[in-house]
């Protein structure tokens, strides 16, 4: 370590000395991701709390946490610097085709079921979207089944509470590496290649994207401002970070905006076991309205 230091000092690069946030100012910060967010955060992800924020610090030229909080909780200026401290806190792994067995129950079982209920304009919600990976991965599916199934019309609501994850969202473009889990069949189908070859990026072709409608939401609202009931709900992978009495108060208030013998997808650790709700499960981490 010392060694390091010297060696920095004879190069005349100067040491960057960390900033430390303390357990006062990590209990602002959970206090107000909790309250808005619904998102817990203990005092174990204190240093991640420390890192993903310390960015924005720098970013901004503040020298300490607390002058820090002081200007994006306390003053009527933080409110731009709120979605930031949201958008680097919140947890947006997503990719294209994850838990795809999910993609496999849709496709075999909930929508002949809906179609059979005389459902034949289906309206989708990915509730905690991120980089739009999931809502892409939802239209090329409908797409397939709407090219098979002429009656059929669909349309997906994507949604998430991270500014920066929609704008990708609606950008459509990815990497080649992050598109690679696209069946290679679907992938020449719907995909448009980047014009300049030397970058290897791929974007959602229009009738991928015209399906859908990304938006800005937060599932912390206590009523969601939907354009009308949905037929299938994906929420994956954004309840694990809230305590239950937030996830079982989420899951009512999905279960009211579906119709009658809609369907309720949630990923694959985020069991409703333990929560009341009078969805019925009828797969793995698949629920639906009796
Ligand atoms: C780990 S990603 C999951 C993405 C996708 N559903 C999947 O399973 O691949 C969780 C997303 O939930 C969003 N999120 C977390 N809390 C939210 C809230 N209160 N309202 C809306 N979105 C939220 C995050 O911004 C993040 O993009």
């Amino acid at each position: 370590m010392q060694d390091l230091q010297v060696q920095q000092n004879n190069t005349g690069v100067k040491p960057q000395h960390s900033i430390v946030l303390n357990e006062r100012e990590l209990k602002r910060v959970s206090d107000f991701i909790g309250t808005e967010v619904g998102i817990q955060l203990p005092s174990t992800k204190r240093t991640l709390v420390e890192s993903r924020l310390s960015k924005r610090l720098r970013i901004l030229g503040f020298d300490d946490f607390k002058s820090y909080l002081d200007h994006t909780l306390e003053s009527s200026d933080g409110a731009l610097e709120k979605l930031q401290l949201i958008d680097v806190l919140t947890t947006n792994k997503t990719s294209f085709y994850r838990e795809p067995d999910h993609f496999d129950y849709l496709v075999k079982h909930a929508i002949p079921d809906l179609e059979n209920g005389a459902r034949k304009e289906l309206k989708l919600w990915t509730a905690g979207c991120s980089t739009g990976e999931e809502a892409y991965t939802l239209s090329i599916e409908l797409n397939e089944v709407a090219s098979q199934k002429k009656n059929i019309a669909f349309n997906i609501l994507a949604t998430d509470i991270s500014h920066s994850c929609l704008s990708k969202a609606s950008r459509g473009i990815y990497t080649d590496r992050q598109a690679e889990s696209i069946p290679l069949e679907l992938r020449k189908k719907y995909l448009l290649r980047s014009r300049n070859s030397e970058e290897s990026l791929v974007q959602m072709g229009p009738e991928l994207r015209h399906r859908i409608l990304f938006k800005s939401l937060n599932l912390m609202d206590s009523h969601f401002d939907l354009p009308s009931k949905m037929d299938i709900i994906f929420c994956r992978n954004v309840m694990i970070y809230f305590n239950n009495n937030l996830r079982e108060e989420l899951v009512a208030r999905f279960e009211s905006n579906l119709v009658k013998g809609g369907y309720l997808f949630v990923g694959h650790s985020e069991s409703l076991n333990g929560i009341k709700t009078t969805l019925n499960q009828v797969a793995p981490m698949v629920y639906q309205k009796n």
